[in-house]
């Protein structure tokens, strides 16, 4: 199976994440990168209200075509119970191109249930494995689930 991880991250948990399911799976990586400023809490507010009203974004041209991959595992933060704009963005763009995915995401504590059901109607396709790593997570030894998401996405 030739796998893809994209992710985007705006503050390093899911890159760091993205990153060690890569290495683990011995797959190639992508970073989705939103254009606009998210820096800083108005950067904070602004993203909040943005996942919530499922806006889009503009992100940087990707290198990587989905469609060359049997199977894509996407990676988004948790905002406002739901995924990134960045990533309904890339989703949005590559509707079509996926033959399978994978979803992850970190978040504090919750929001991940609603974020995938949303991410699995938006792209039309269940997921083959699924995996969120918490604030809790990330403080403990969470390697076991990352083994675990990997044998779905291998
Ligand atoms: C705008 C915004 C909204 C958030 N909403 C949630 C949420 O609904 N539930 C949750 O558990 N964490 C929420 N968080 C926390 C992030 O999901 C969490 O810190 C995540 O690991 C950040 O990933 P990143 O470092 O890759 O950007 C939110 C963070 C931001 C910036």
């Amino acid at each position: 199976m030739k796998t893809l991880v994209v992710y985007y991250s705006r503050s390093g948990t899911t890159k760091k994440i993205a990153e060690e399911i890569s290495k683990k799976a011995k797959c190639d990586i992508e970073e989705i990168v939103d254009n606009k400023n998210r820096k800083g809490i108005i950067g904070w507010l602004i993203s909040g209200r943005d996942a919530h009203t499922k806006k889009l974004t503009t992100i940087k041209e990707m290198k990587t075509d989905p469609s060359k991959y049997d199977i894509v595992a996407i990676g988004t933060p948790i905002w406002a119970g739901l995924m990134a704009p960045a990533v309904r963005t890339y989703i949005d763009q590559n509707k079509g191109k996926f033959k399978n995915v994978g979803f992850f995401c970190t978040c504090s504590s919750s929001g991940d249930i609603k974020a995938f059901e949303d991410m699995e109607d938006y792209l039309g396709i269940t997921p083959l494995s699924k995996l969120t790593i918490t604030g809790k997570d990330l403080k403990s030894n969470y390697d076991s689930k990352i083994k675990d998401f990997i044998k779905g996405i291998k």
